[in-house]
């Protein structure tokens, strides 16, 4: 079997392989919306099994959960109920104009746009959807991370682990497309249940501090944090009432930017914004008034 994600097309098990008992995840997300003072309405992209989306939920705030997969929706829908589960596209997807306060991208979604292209698909689609100050909060792996780090790649990395009496054993080979700027990860998993070996072929893309700081400018949006820990997925993990480093240097990146209130054309810093320069640049230049968040909590 070639091409199928055994973990995402087994959400349950997804869930077993990356426990969050704690919910870590969705509270260092909902203290990032509160020190920041964001308004209820979240949109969770790339929420996966829905875990942290149903932790703001709890939390008294209004979420949206969107995927691509329908068998992830499927299981959040069942395990994690609160939310409004929605099938939509990372790369550009629409819910109106001013729909959300903050949209969240966690545990390394935003890497799945690979091209600058789909980049600023999802970028532009966030600023639709965002009220003017609304938050982008997002967590993902360090590009610049593997920057000489020659140890993590083009060499198998054997794991196993066991769930619901079956034992999962993969072999993991990351290796870097220079080319296109990814990392490329195969994975072989095998079972002891009779299962035929399935490989498995993913890819994020190698996004590094500073262009992930120009993307965001260029799209309208003033970056508030962008540092390497603590974090949900950093050893040691974040604890709550911790406050965000200053370093961009190691595994993982959080990200926390503002849409601006009020559009500033790159023309201010000595640049021309033509409608033919920057897709950003336009459309929001061209963007109607919108209302504030509203007060939270
Ligand atoms: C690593 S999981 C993260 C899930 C969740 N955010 C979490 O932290 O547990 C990545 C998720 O992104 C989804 N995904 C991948 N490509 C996507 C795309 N182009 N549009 C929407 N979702 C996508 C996958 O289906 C998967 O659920």
């Amino acid at each position: 079997m070639t091409g199928r994600n055994l973990l995402t097309d087994q959400p349950a098990l997804y869930e077993a392989r990356f426990p969050d008992v704690e919910r870590l995840a969705g509270r260092w997300a909902e203290d990032c919306l509160r020190r920041h003072g964001a308004g209820p309405r979240v949109l969770d992209m790339g929420c996966g099994t829905g875990r942290d989306a149903a932790h703001l939920s709890a939390a008294g705030r209004t979420v949206t959960g969107a995927d691509r997969s329908e068998t992830m929706l499927a299981h959040a829908r069942s395990h994690h109920p609160g939310p409004t589960y929605l099938q939509a596209d990372l790369h550009g997807f629409d819910f109106g104009r001013a729909a959300h306060d903050a949209v969240l991208c966690l545990d390394s979604a935003l890497l799945y746009c690979h091209t600058n292209a789909q980049l600023d698909g999802f970028l532009a689609s966030c600023r639709r959807t965002l009220t003017w100050g609304g938050l982008l909060v997002a967590e993902l792996r360090n590009g610049a991370y593997f920057l000489g780090r020659t140890d993590l790649l083009d060499r198998p990395v054997e794991t196993a682990f066991a769930w619901e009496g079956t034992e999962y054993r993969s072999t993991t080979t990351l290796s870097v497309d220079r080319t296109a700027q990814l990392l490329r990860r195969t994975r072989v998993w095998t079972t002891d249940d009779g299962a035929r070996p399935a490989t498995q072929h993913s890819a994020w893309r190698l996004l590094f501090p500073q262009e992930l700081r120009h993307f965001l400018t260029a799209h309208g949006f003033d970056v508030l944090e962008l540092h390497d820990g603590p974090g949900p997925r950093t050893e040691p993990p974040w604890r709550e009432g911790q406050l965000p480093g200053t370093s961009a240097d190691a595994d993982r990146l959080h990200l926390v930017a503002r849409l601006r209130t009020a559009w500033t054309p790159q023309r201010s810093r000595g640049q021309t914004c033509t409608t033919n320069v920057s897709p950003a640049c336009a459309d929001a230049a061209s963007s109607p008034p919108r209302p504030g968040p509203p007060p939270w909590p």
